[in-house]
């Protein structure tokens, strides 16, 4: 089932959202130019299973402008901005599959539907897609690569290489530099707060804020909720990443005795029950806890229901828990990413560097159709080019008017020198 969207006032309102999001993505309007003239991908059939948002309807049209054929799903039941699916299906004519708050069946009924168009290229974000592919459902024939955007499906994507069940070569787009140091550090910083802020409208100022997890979305986090005022607790597993969150300024706890004293919590771990029942029955009356990591895994709601006498929405994206105890507990967007279910996701111009990674990725693969398989490019997950990710980086400086210095020769002489610099 197509998400065939008649409602064109929809639609009008995700057409004018796409554009207003391109106006902050330059590099990728550059590769969408070089695209529509070059077509690397002509024919090219693509599943895309990303957050399907204005910043990647601009993706879906760089991908389209290159000669692709597009099948796209989301990849979180609650992320999708349906204006803008709308939009793609009615003016773009890119076959959509996503629903915002579509239930798990009718998520994985739109991943199959999308798998139907035996695709040469996958691009995922959190491996959802992936996984259903490679069920044994699906003919792999045709496959040419992928392509992973965040950091919890590169590591399922390498728990499957490392395991041999790999089936198809697979770039990290996550990994490049371009990706991870801005959309995860600042674009996770700024939309999880937007999130908690559009779902709850808290003053920030003066609050403690728990963030768990000190990886470049946790950092993002920390960095952000102290910018506006917050006393920022950090929790992790990591002695080095603690070490580094003590000394950017933060205090460091284990989650146990952060759960007391905690006003708002936010868990980006990529992992289980970080938020669990023991911890729930220490919080204070009121505590604001959401999840701003890919699955919603992070924050044991099952066991904090079990402890509850009643649970009621008080307003969209916030449920009320009260314990058995008396307490109140506020979860928000029933654990899922709140920066996309509450709030729009990462702002376009971080984005334009994640996409500008994606689509030249894409191309680089199609362009290395004859090696896959072979050892030059085995069944494997790869890192991006490195001269695709300095070029990203070089096109963003430009378009945002900023200059900087070069080497001369007498520096690069000294630089390959190993004799003594005096
Ligand atoms: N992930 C986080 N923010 C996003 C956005 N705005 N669009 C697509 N994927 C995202």
């Amino acid at each position: 089932m197509n998400y065939d969207v008649k409602n064109l006032k929809l639609s009008k309102l995700g057409k004018d959202r796409i554009e207003w999001a391109e106006r902050d993505m330059p590099v990728l309007r550059l590769i969408k130019e070089r695209f529509s003239k070059e077509k690397p991908l002509k024919n090219i059939t693509v599943a895309a299973c990303l957050h399907v948002t204005s910043e990647t309807a601009n993706l879906m049209l760089t991908m389209k402008a290159g000669g692709a054929k597009i099948y796209l799903c989301a990849s979180n039941p609650l992320s999708t901005q349906d204006d803008v699916a709308a939009s793609l299906v009615n003016d773009f004519g890119i076959s959509t599959f996503a629903i915002k708050g579509e239930d798990n069946k009718t998520y994985y009924r739109h991943i199959q539907s999308v798998l139907a168009s035996n695709p040469q290229i996958t691009m995922d974000d959190g491996a959802d897609l992936v996984s259903t592919l490679h069920s044994g459902k699906y003919n792999l024939s045709k496959i040419i690569g992928g392509t992973e955007e965040t950091t919890t499906g590169v590591i399922r994507l390498k728990a499957m290489a490392k395991d041999g069940v790999l089936k198809y070569p697979i770039i990290a787009v996550n990994d490049a530099l371009t990706k991870h140091l801005f959309d995860n550090r600042y674009g996770t910083g700024q939309s999880t707060l937007d999130g908690i802020i559009r779902a709850t409208n808290v003053l920030l100022a003066g609050r403690n804020v728990v963030v768990a997890g000190y990886g470049w979305c946790g950092r993002g986090v920390a960095m952000r909720a102290k910018g506006m005022g917050a006393n920022v607790i950090v929790t992790e597993i990591d002695h080095l990443k603690a070490i580094e969150a003590l000394m950017d300024g933060f205090l460091v706890m284990p989650m146990s005795d952060a759960a007391a004293v905690g006003d708002i919590f936010v868990t980006l771990t990529g992992d289980i029950n970080v938020v669990n029942r023991q911890h729930f029955l220490k919080m204070k009356s009121g505590a604001i806890v959401c999840n701003s990591g890919h699955f919603n895994v992070e924050i044991n709601i099952p066991a904090l229901k079990k402890e509850s006498n009643k649970v009621r929405k008080v307003k969209e994206f916030v449920d009320e828990y009260t314990l058995k105890n008396g307490r109140k507990i506020y979860i928000l967007a029933e654990g899922r990413l709140i920066n996309l279910a509450s709030a729009e996701g990462h702002p376009a111009s971080v984005m334009d560097m994640s996409f500008a990674n994606q689509s030249l990725s894409a191309e680089w693969l199609v362009s290395r159709k004859s090696e896959v398989g072979s050892r030059k490019l085995k069944n494997d997950v790869y890192p991006v080019s490195k001269d695709i990710d300095e070029k990203i980086a070089e096109l963003k400086l430009a378009s945002l008017g900023v200059k900087i210095d070069k080497l001369t020769p007498e520096q690069k002489k000294y630089l390959s020198s190993w004799q003594e610099g005096t």
